[in-house]
């Protein structure tokens, strides 16, 4: 997803190799050595939406300071206010900011001493930053207000620990050190529907609840806090409304007036206030969340950090961190460390969301583990979802179980969900391919593959009454047509009746997936014919003599052949193949009644999409060299946007032509070019760490096609790769013979799988779980190794006969 209203152009992409100035010769890395290179301020601002908080990998409870600038993460690097710290995030969205619920926000002191001259509005409280004083590593941040008020924050599962420290001498008039804290009921989204709160003056407990809208599906979710104190003796306490606030009285309520609908929301909340603290001027906060009760928010607080140690909790999430880590090594070689942030930044950055609600899911009581905030699917199947198979199997069969667990109490699988709410479905039904991914790789046994195959048959056959939240629209026309026609007649659901070329295109291979799915046993014979079947459907909106010219039509392309609409009668429309790319109306197509028939992408990229059969694709544009020759043209001529997902796998699409050395080059053309160590290094929306798990696989050297047991081998980035296996213990390693840093040896030449010749451009997942050693060997010239037809990734026109 890119819905960002910030969008860059990004430059022609031209092959450009690495200038290298820091070179580290450095010995192998892992573990906590490696978490000096994780730098989570990367993509923190224009558009990047990273949230750059203290948060465990998967974790609920994301702390972070939130800004009155670009706040889809909570913070950015943009200078803005601050205006308070909150507990959840999402990382990477292009919708609305998400979550952010019940910040806090401290004072040193109220001007004269009267509670009443402290600012308690959002708007009014707002304050700058001292720059320079932004301090973000795994498992803690930190900032500084304008105000001299330093917070820290770390977290556990459930629960943010903020440590305040105040100034001894307040910037308040006429006050000595007396810090007040408050707790606002409001979330970054502004979205409060209802909400109560109320504290406890003898304790200074500040405890509450809310009603909320998701930032990009439908529906609402209550969420519950429980905020304690330590460090100093409890002066007073109270609520407050609107810019007023008093010491009764200690709990209040508000709902929407029906009046008053303007985004900022109602003012209110409550506020405990200090004696001078006991030691070095701190105060801590400990705020529980929890989706369940106020209880257990408070429960959750009570025994993650029973005494308040903010040390503690702080190794710890540097120890989850690390353990986290440790299944990657890597021998880095003479690279610049720069590389090295880029990669494991974008490690963890793809391991933020999905979030581990377990025990917190109060929507249906299961034994099964409950993740949330799988936003967007649409973004993540293509390489969250792989990168995590390789490095956190035991998370990623987690995740699998608890989407097989929302289809068995919703009725369908998600596409996009968020805040336990059904998210908006960008294209195709797209946990089917995160299924058949878990499923050709044999992940796991323990996953209820029946109930899966259940799921994904539903997709394909069930339309439900909103398939803008779920499964698939048109699937009356799917079946009798094969393909959505752009004036689609489908009085069986509702949903934007919009993208029908990429729907077409999408649909085709979530269908493939499934007949990988039937075809390894999961359904009879007939299912995979008949899914394979419709894996061709990408066909029926090929329009083989469609041309296309740029800049108004003065510039031909030269090629002919692309997906055009196509209406119920089978006729064709028209939509210009560059409409909707970075040089023609590239943000006319996104997910709004007004988008058009390819989502965020033009039918230049979207004709290269036919993932299970390249084969025929290639043969249906020309034949291989004429194949190469488009993609080239789709790369260097500004047609492609790197920044929005659709981008991943063109990169890489050259294996299928016979020429891996032309991706491993086009990979080096867009990182670190475009995917760097600033705080602009994203060059779109990280969407939940899509574009960190990209940079990630891209540089190890083996790129999946996901959904299938494939991934494209390119030269790692570094001299050497090694992933051990979680669940069998096993290590894979790949070796680049001859690398000089990615200067100029950047083809392989030939290449040994445990000492034996291995020419095939591709391998499969038994790599990765029984282990191996991969030895590429590299030189200047892309050489002839991988390039035979023998030597090719699978596809279904050639491979697979049912
Ligand atoms: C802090 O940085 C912002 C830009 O990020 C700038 O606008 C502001 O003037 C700076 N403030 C000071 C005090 O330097
Ligand atoms: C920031 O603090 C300084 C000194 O403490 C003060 O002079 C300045 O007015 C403050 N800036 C804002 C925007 O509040
Ligand atoms: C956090 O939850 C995960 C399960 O998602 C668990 O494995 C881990 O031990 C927990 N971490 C801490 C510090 O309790
Ligand atoms: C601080 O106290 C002085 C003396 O009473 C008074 O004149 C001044 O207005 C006070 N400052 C503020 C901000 O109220
Ligand atoms: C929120 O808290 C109020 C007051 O403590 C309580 O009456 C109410 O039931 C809670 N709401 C929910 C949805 O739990
Ligand atoms: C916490 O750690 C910091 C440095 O890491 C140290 O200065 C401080 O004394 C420690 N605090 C406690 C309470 O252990
Ligand atoms: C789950 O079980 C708890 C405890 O038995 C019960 O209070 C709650 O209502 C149940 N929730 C649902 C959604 O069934
Ligand atoms: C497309 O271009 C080719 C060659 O330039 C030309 O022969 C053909 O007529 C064109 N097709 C259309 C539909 O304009
Ligand atoms: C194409 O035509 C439009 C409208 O006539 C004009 O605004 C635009 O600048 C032209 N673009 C190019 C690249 O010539
Ligand atoms: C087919 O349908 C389209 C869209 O409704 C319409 O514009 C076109 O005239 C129809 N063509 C025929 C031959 O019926
Ligand atoms: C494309 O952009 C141009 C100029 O920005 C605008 O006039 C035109 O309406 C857009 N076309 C569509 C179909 O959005
Ligand atoms: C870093 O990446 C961003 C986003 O792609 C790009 O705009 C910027 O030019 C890059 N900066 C450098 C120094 O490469």
């Amino acid at each position: 997803m890119a819905r960002s209203s910030t969008r860059y152009k990004p430059r022609l992409a031209f092959l450009t190799f690495l200038s290298l100035t820091f070179l580290s010769f450095g010995s192998a890395q892992s573990g906590s050595d490696i978490l000096q290179y994780i730098d989570p301020l990367i993509g923190t601002v224009n558009g990047g939406h990273v949230f750059p908080g203290a948060t465990l990998p998967f974790g609920m409870a994301k702390a972070v300071a939130d800004v009155n600038g670009e706040d889809q993460g909570g913070y950015a690097s943009d200078g803005s206010d601050i205006t308070g710290f909150s507990h959840m995030h999402d990382s990477g969205t292009g919708g609305s900011p998400s979550l952010g619920n019940f910040p806090l926000f401290p004072y040193a002191a109220c001007p004269n001493d009267d509670v009443d001259q402290c600012k308690f509005p959002i708007a009014d409280r707002a304050s700058p930053r001292i720059n320079g004083t932004v301090q973000a590593h795994p498992g803690y941040f930190a900032i500084t207000l304008n105000s001299s008020v330093q917070a820290e924050m770390t977290v556990s599962n459930h629960t943010a620990l903020y440590r305040f420290t105040f100034p001894e001498t307040p910037d308040a008039e006429n006050a000595t050190l007396s810090p007040l804290i408050l707790a606002d009921l409001i979330d970054l989204p502004r979205s409060r529907m209802n909400g109560a709160i109320s504290v406890d003056p003898t304790t200074g407990r500040i405890a509450g609840n809310g009603t909320f809208s998701p930032s990009f599906g439908i529906g609402s979710y209550e969420l519950h806090f429980c905020a304690d104190f330590s460090g100093a003796a409890i002066r007073d306490t109270g609520v407050f409304i609107n810019n007023r606030e008093g010491t009764e009285p200690k709990d209040l309520t508000v709902v929407a007036d029906g009046i008053d609908t303007s985004p900022e929301i109602l003012p209110a909340g409550a506020w405990t206030r200090f004696h001078a603290p006991k030691q070095n001027n701190q105060i801590l906060a400990r705020v529980g969340v929890s989706f369940i009760s106020v209880a257990q928010a408070c429960t959750n607080a009570e025994t993650e950090i029973p005494t308040f140690d903010f040390n503690a909790t702080h190794a710890s999430a540097v120890q989850a961190w690390t353990n986290h880590l440790n299944t990657i090594n890597v021998t880095p070689g003479p690279v610049n460390s720069s590389l090295q942030t880029i990669f494991w930044s974008g490690i963890y950055r793809a391991s933020i969301s999905p979030q581990d609600y377990t025990g917190e899911n109060p929507l249906w009581n299961s034994t099964e583990p409950y993740y949330d905030s799988y936003y967007c699917i649409w973004d993540s199947f293509r390489s969250i979802h792989p990168l995590l198979t390789l490095i956190d199997p035991v998370s990623q069969i987690r995740m699998l179980r608890s989407l097989i667990d929302i289809y068995r109490h919703e009725g369908k699988l998600p596409d996009c969900r968020m805040s336990l709410c059904k998210g908006f479905t960008q294209g195709g039904s797209n946990a089917d391919i995160v299924l058949a991914d878990a499923f050709v790789k044999n992940l796991s046994t323990t996953i209820d593959w029946p109930t899966a195959y259940e799921a994904v048959l539903s997709d394909a056959e069930l339309e439900p009454k909103n398939w803008a939240v779920e499964g698939r629209g048109g699937l009356h026309s799917w079946k009798t047509l094969g393909y959505i026609p752009t004036d689609d007649f489908d009085p069986y659901g509702v949903g934007p009746f919009t993208r029908s070329i990429s729907r077409t295109v999408e649909y085709a291979y979530d269908d493939f997936c499934i007949a990988l799915m039937a075809r390894g046993g999961l359904g009879p014979l007939s299912d995979a014919a008949k899914y394979f079947a419709r894996a061709s459907n990408w066909r029926n909106m090929f329009r083989a003599d469609q041309n296309s010219t740029l800049d108004n039509g003065t510039v031909e392309t030269g090629f002919a052949g692309f997906l055009q609409p196509r209406f119920l009668n089978q006729t064709w429309g028209f939509q210009d193949p560059a409409f909707c790319s970075p040089l023609l109306n590239f943000t006319s197509c996104y997910l709004n009644p007004d988008g058009h028939e390819t989502y965020e992408g033009s039918a230049w990229l979207y004709s290269f999409f036919a993932p299970g059969d390249m084969a025929a694709l290639i043969a249906t544009l020309g034949g291989p060299e004429t194949f190469v020759q488009r993609l080239d043209y789709l790369h260097d001529s500004g047609l492609l946007y790197i920044g929005d997902e659709q981008a991943f796998l063109p990169v890489f699409l050259y294996h299928y032509a016979g020429r891996p050395g032309l991706s491993a080059a086009r990979a080096r053309s867009y990182i670190p070019a475009l995917f760097n160590t600033t705080t602009v290094g994203i060059p779109g929306n990280d969407d939940s760490g899509a574009m960190g798990s990209f940079v990630a696989l891209a540089m190890m050297g083996l790129f999946p096609n996901p959904g299938q047991d494939v991934y494209l081998i390119t030269p790692p980035f570094f001299e050497e790769v090694r992933i051990r296996n979680a669940v069998t213990g096993r290590t894979a390693t790949v070796r680049n013979e001859g690398f000089d840093g990615g200067r100029s040896n950047v083809f392989v030449q030939s290449a040994t799988l445990d000492g034996r010749p291995y020419t095939r451009n591709w391998i499969g997942h038994a790599f990765f779980r029984d282990g191996g050693v991969l030895v590429l060997t590299l030189g200047r010239e892309e050489g002839m190794w991988g390039t035979g037809e023998e030597d090719l990734p699978p596809s279904l026109s050639t491979d697979y006969h049912t």
